[in-house]
């Protein structure tokens, strides 16, 4: 299939790419650069030996999106694109509820119009709001806590409608959980702007020596010991997972969480990267984060069931991939 994917200079993108080269596909990327570097398309093409069409344009500008859908005839749509941190939703709602979700209609618009039946939506767990776990696709959606949260929930209602209206449109949501880890050349990874908010690029950013110690938020959650707990899943997992989506795609909307089904705490995952790369990380316990829940972790049966996919990745391979890409990185 030859796949417009939008964001794929991005951390997740960039790892699907690759997941779609090696199973076949060709690769259409859409990045803006917003938030990645023009050199992760030449590291995606590297790691394949294939090549990749790379436009560097914006997913919310008509006039960009129609000329991509002009210029090549796509089998599907991976929607990446888009603003993804919490805080800065919170102070600045529209330029998150424009960019998210002005390139969802765009997209969604060009593919009625040129005949491209697939699309597959990089949704969040974020939608469920504050939920008991294990958190399944049928439930009733939490109220979301942010702008952030809630474009990815309006983009999910777009799309659902947009497959009520148009019976041979295909969509599937994906919800991921927490995506971690590198793809194990070390060549593509996460490489957040500034001081990371996520705890996994925060730890390998105290291993490097770039910051000095980690703050844990909370050890008075209702846990096994106390601090939060995620479903982490490994990127590379998460990448293969969206060439499962595709490729069992049919008409109508398709909900699946991407996620392990394991919770693992914020000391868990301190250990498992001590011991996996033998390396102290300083931490001291500080207040819980605001906004924060104690756990969410995914039921993973609907994805094995019908897309017959699952993890395979541990969090052995996910801190340990993660600090061979921060090793790599040499800031
Ligand atoms: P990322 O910021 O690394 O990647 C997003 C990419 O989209 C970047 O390369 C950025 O330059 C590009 N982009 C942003 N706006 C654009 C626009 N208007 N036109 C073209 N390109 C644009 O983020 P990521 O972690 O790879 O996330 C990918 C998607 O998955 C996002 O939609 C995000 O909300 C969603 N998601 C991420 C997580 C996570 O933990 N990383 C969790 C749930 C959902
Ligand atoms: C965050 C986002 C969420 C997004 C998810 C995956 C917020 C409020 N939520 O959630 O929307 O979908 O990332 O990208 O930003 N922790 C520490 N110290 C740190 C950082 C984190 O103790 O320096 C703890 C947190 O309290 C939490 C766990 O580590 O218990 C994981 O945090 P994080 O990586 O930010 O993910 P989420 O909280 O799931």
């Amino acid at each position: 299939m030859n796949i417009l994917v939008t964001g794929g200079a991005g951390y997740i993108g960039s790892h699907t790419a690759v997941a779609l080269l090696d199973a076949g596909h060709s690769v259409v990327i859409m990045d803006n650069l917003s938030n990645s570097k023009a050199e992760v398309v030449a590291n995606i093409e590297e790691i394949t030996s294939k090549q990749v069409v790379f436009y560097e344009a914006d997913a919310a500008d008509p006039v960009s999106v129609e000329r991509v859908f002009k210029a090549h005839k796509f089998d599907g749509v991976i929607h990446f694109a888009g603003y993804k941190a919490v805080g800065e939703s919170v102070e600045k709602p529209l330029d998150y509820y424009y960019n998210n979700i002005v390139s969802t209609m765009l997209l969604g618009k060009n593919c009625l119009k040129y005949g491209v039946n697939k699309f597959v939506f990089s949704s969040s767990a974020t939608v469920y709001g504050d939920n008991d776990v294990p958190l399944d696709e049928d439930m009733e959606l939490g109220k979301t806590t942010n702008p952030y949260g809630e474009t990815k929930a309006i983009s999910e209602r777009i799309l659902t409608d947009v497959a009520k209206a148009n019976p041979n449109f295909a969509v599937s949501l994906l919800r991921y959980f927490n995506p971690v880890g590198a793809h194990p050349s070390g060549l593509i990874g996460e490489d957040p702007k500034g001081i990371p908010n996520n705890l996994l690029p925060y730890i390998t950013q105290v291993a490097k020596g770039t910051l000095k110690q980690l703050k844990v938020f909370g050890d008075d959650y209702d846990t096994a010991d106390g601090t939060g707990v995620r479903d982490y899943i490994h990127v590379m997992d998460l990448a293969e997972g969206h060439i499962a989506a595709l490729d069992y795609l049919t008409a109508g909307v398709h909900i699946y969480n991407l996620g392990t089904g394991r919770g693992t705490s914020v000391l868990e995952l301190i250990q498992a990267f001590e011991e996996a790369n033998q390396i102290k990380i300083p931490y001291e316990i500080v207040g819980r984060r605001p906004g924060d829940v104690a756990a969410t972790y995914a039921d993973v049966t609907k994805a094995k069931r019908e897309l017959d996919w699952e993890a395979k990745r541990d969090l052995h391979d996910m801190v340990k991939d993660a600090w061979h890409f921060e090793k790599r990185l040499g800031k």
